[in-house]
């Protein structure tokens, strides 16, 4: 701790632009979304961790809604006109052909952790891998041909056109649903007639391409009405499966599965884990939860940004920003000379990161990497293989989803009853006992013997409202020795 007190002074003084003891210093741009608090963290403590006394990054940082073209359009012409030597930053749909027009006139390169884009875009360095074949790979593992696909439109459209084109190649039945424009306060509404449709026409296995806050308001619609028991199966298309809090559904019995890019079982990454859990949440926001992967590619790319200019660096290869007044909207355009050089060195940069294996094609897209397959037992998110390029998919844990009483092992379960002879009723002289022991009956003895026989503890516990458990036709929710259970 007192180690990240000290850095986190450096840190001030890197922010104010100052550099100390005369060591070079690049100046790099940033742009950060609202909201993108722990990501802003993860940067923050990569420019400390990769930084050293005789090289370092200089970041001018601006926060800002990248949705808005006009916005981007501002902070990346004033980051350009302060001589930055490259830009980290989040684009969405509506921002990033603004972005991949601006890098592609001025050579100027843009490091981002946001969805990867099809196509050969020069000047972009793409941190985030692309999904699609461990889908692709997935579906087939469990031999889905007739799903839903629910996708969010703002993420761009490039993993949607590819199952589409896959289903119409294996004649998959697919119902493509966008959720994307569900925002307003009504959108539980939504959630909950979308999936009663779906209901309606058989549709059980659901692909949710969307990020994890969206998944989250999804999966608690679908806890309201149901939807998350035995018969159905999820599969979460982003790369943060454990994420997002999964403990909800945990119980529920459905199938739930997914893919997991930051390997917590990896050593860099616990060594990593154990320095952002001493973090002060006060100076680091978003340090008080496991680090989601956006923020671990954000991390990432201070890495491979700082690998690439000390590579410049030492090679004397002269990338000063001469003759080049810093003007992005000059007509005609003056792109700048070096630009090409430093795209070269950022895409050559070959590194171990949080993300595993770092390593880029010509057209920075994220090569060789490796994913996990993730499936939610009872017990939390298990690894059961892997996906990457040559090997495909790979299972390594083949017990698939578990028999009901797995997991139940060790633990204790809260039965929940009411009293009603002869099967469960309060021994006369219930005082003299604790717990189990101060109950008898049918019921009681039962319980025994199935705990005994499934190996795990359990605990009697008698419900208030004296119903065997119904739902509350208002709420939704269960109630009585139901909604009890667990
Ligand atoms: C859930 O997984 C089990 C075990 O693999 C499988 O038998 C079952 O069909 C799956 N359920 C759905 C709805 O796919
Ligand atoms: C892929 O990455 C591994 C390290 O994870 C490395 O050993 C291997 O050489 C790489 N393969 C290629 C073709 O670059
Ligand atoms: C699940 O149950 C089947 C039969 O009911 C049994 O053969 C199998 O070993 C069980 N698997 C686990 C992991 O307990
Ligand atoms: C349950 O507890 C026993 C003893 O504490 C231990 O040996 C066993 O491995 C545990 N089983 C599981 C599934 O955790």
């Amino acid at each position: 701790m007192q180690q990240f007190k000290n850095l986190s002074i450096c840190l001030i003084s890197l922010l104010c632009g100052l550099t100390i003891g005369g060591s070079p210093s690049v100046q790099i741009g940033g742009l950060f979304p609202r909201g993108a608090d722990q990501e802003y963290s993860a940067f923050r403590i990569g420019m400390v961790q990769f930084g050293t006394a005789e090289f370092r990054l200089t970041p001018h940082i601006d926060n800002l809604e990248v949705a808005n073209s006009f916005a981007v359009t501002n902070c990346f012409c004033s980051q350009f006109s302060r001589g930055v030597y490259a830009i980290f930053g989040f684009y969405d749909k509506k921002s990033v052909n603004t972005i991949t027009s601006f890098c592609g006139t001025l050579h100027v390169s843009f490091i981002t952790p946001s969805f990867p884009l099809d196509g050969n875009q020069q000047f972009i360095i793409q941190m985030r891998p692309d999904i699609k074949g461990p889908l692709l790979s997935l579906i087939e593992y469990y031999k889905w041909d007739k799903f839903a696909y629910l996708y969010d439109s703002d993420r761009g459209l490039t993993t949607l056109q590819v199952v589409l084109d896959t289903a119409a190649e294996k004649k998959w039945q697919v119902t493509a649903i966008n959720v994307g424009n569900m925002k307003d306060d009504r959108k539980d509404e939504a959630y909950r007639s979308l999936f009663q449709d779906l209901e309606n026409k058989k549709e059980r296995r659901v692909i949710l391409d969307c990020e994890q806050d969206k998944v989250k308001d999804i999966m608690e619609q679908v806890i309201t009405i149901g939807r998350h028991v035995k018969g159905y199966h999820y599969i979460i298309a982003n790369l943060g499966f454990v994420d997002g809090d999964l403990s909800k559904i945990q119980y529920g019995g459905a199938n739930v599965s997914g893919f997991q890019i930051v390997d917590f079982d990896d050593p860099l990454v616990s060594k990593f884990d154990q320095r952002w859990e001493a973090l002060e949440e006060k100076e680091y926001p978003g340090a008080d939860n496991k680090i989601r992967y956006t923020s671990a590619l954000t991390y990432d790319a201070v890495q491979v940004m700082t690998e690439a200019f000390r590579y410049l660096h030492k090679q004397r290869i002269d990338i000063s920003r001469r003759a080049n007044n810093g003007d992005c909207l000059a007509n005609p355009a003056v792109p700048w000379a070096q630009g090409v050089e430093i795209e070269r060195a950022l895409k050559q940069v070959r590194v171990d990161g949080l993300t595993g294996n770092i390593q880029f094609d010509q057209y920075g897209k994220r090569v060789n990497y490796t994913v996990n397959v993730m499936e939610l037992k009872s017990n939390g998110p298990v690894k059961i293989g892997y996906w990457n390029e040559v090997d495909k998919m790979v299972v390594t844990k083949s017990d698939l989803f578990p028999n009901d009483t797995m997991g139940l092992e060790n633990k204790t379960v809260i039965v929940t009853t009411i009293l009603e002879a002869p099967y469960v009723m309060l021994k006369k002289n219930a005082d003299l006992f604790v717990d189990n022991e101060r109950y008898e009956g049918y019921c009681v003895d039962l319980a025994a013997e199935i705990a005994k026989h499934c190996g795990f503890k359990y605990q009697l516990k008698i419900v208030g409202d004296g119903k065997y458990g119904a739902r509350d036709a208002e709420t939704k929710i269960w109630n009585g020795m139901v909604g009890d259970s667990f």
